[in-house]
């Protein structure tokens, strides 16, 4: 997931790209060009808009994934697109040339072109670089929450509540009923008071802070930052119950559950999070967009702490 079609040239369309040819820092993100992809069966090929930037991304790219699976090189990474289908592939039914939509790349999205089978129509009112935004949070949230167990009036600690992930769990929590605490670090307190959770930072003293809020303690705990906060989530758990992280490496030692997926990519879900977005009752925050052929320095951006919300390469 995530590195899509190798850029081996066939002599046909090429496409302009970002395209990886060693893993290493941000600098190795070079824009070049690759075969356009060819629509499978079930796929539709987008002329792309719009495409997420994740951790996962900056994961691959500098080939920390590698013991976990490989990525044959040259790549092309984005696992997150917002487009127009320029084609269809066999099969596909429900999805017409000229439709905007947006969903999960099966080839890289870090291109001008890419192709993908779990695609949603994006709402006209929605703007390309927030559909682009929602597919990895979305399905995130809904998994976690599911594992977690969720219930309205329960209390939901999130840790790392400002960003990509975190933003729209934070709202998905709230309308599911939950009451939220959020961490995030002192000029993201406001952004996720926003949201609508009690905010608070994270770092030393946070069990204290988060009984201060709680006193009858929190219910679930939903780790999205990944930074070291399961001892205190374990504390204030009294034990490992009703705790998942996305992203802390300490989660087999410490006897807490680690989700990577699989994913559950629902077309459904996602129309459905994206009309709210487009009705004004969710917000996608966009921390940055940057042109493809900086998508090096959105990199950096990522690795250097961004503002809230979410980083978008627009095509
Ligand atoms: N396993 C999975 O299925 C899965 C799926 C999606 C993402 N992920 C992983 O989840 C992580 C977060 O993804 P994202 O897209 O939300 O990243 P992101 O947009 O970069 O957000 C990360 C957030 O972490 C916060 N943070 C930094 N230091 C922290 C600390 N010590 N304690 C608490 N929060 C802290 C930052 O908050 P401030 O800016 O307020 O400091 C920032 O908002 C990444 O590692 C990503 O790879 C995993």
């Amino acid at each position: 997931m995530g590195a899509g079609h190798p850029p081996v040239h066939r002599g046909g369309a090429v496409v302009r790209a970002v395209v990886l040819s060693r893993f290493g820092g941000p600098e190795e993100l070079r824009v070049g060009e690759v075969d356009r992809p060819e629509p499978g069966p079930g796929q539709v090929l987008l002329r792309v808009r719009a495409a997420g930037v994740n951790p996962f991304d900056a994961k691959v790219r500098s080939g920390a994934m590698e013991a976990a699976f490989t990525t044959p090189l040259p790549a092309v990474l984005g696992s997150e697109v917002a487009g127009v289908v320029e084609e269809v592939g066999p099969g596909v039914t429900g999805t017409s040339v000229g439709d905007e939509v947006f969903g999960w790349a099966d080839s890289g999205s870090y291109a001008e072109r890419a192709v993908a089978t779990t695609v949603a129509r994006k709402p006209g009112g929605l703007p390309w670089e927030r559909a682009a935004a929602l597919p990895v949070a979305v399905e995130t949230t809904d998994r976690v929450f599911g594992l977690l167990g969720v219930r309205p009036g329960e209390t939901l600690l999130v840790h790392g509540a400002a960003g990509g992930v975190g933003s729209i769990a934070v709202q998905l929590g709230v309308r599911a009923g939950l009451r939220v605490i959020g961490t995030a670090g002192p000029g993201n307190q406001e952004h996720v008071a926003a949201l609508g959770a009690t905010p608070t930072t994270y770092g030393e003293g946070l069990v204290d802070r988060v009984r201060a809020l709680a006193p009858d303690g929190v219910d679930a705990v939903f780790d999205v930052a990944g930074k070291g906060a399961l001892p205190a989530s374990i504390e204030l758990r009294g034990g490992t119950d009703r705790i998942v992280t996305i992203a802390d490496d300490a989660a087999a030692e410490l006897g807490v559950v680690f989700t990577g997926g699989p994913p559950q990519r629902s077309p459904e879900r996602l129309a459905e999070v994206a009309d709210l977005a487009a009705k004004g009752e969710l917000v996608i925050t966009v921390a940055g967009t940057f042109p493809l052929v900086d998508a090096a320095e959105a990199h950096r951006a990522l690795a250097g702490g961004h503002g809230p919300g979410k980083l978008v390469l627009v095509v």
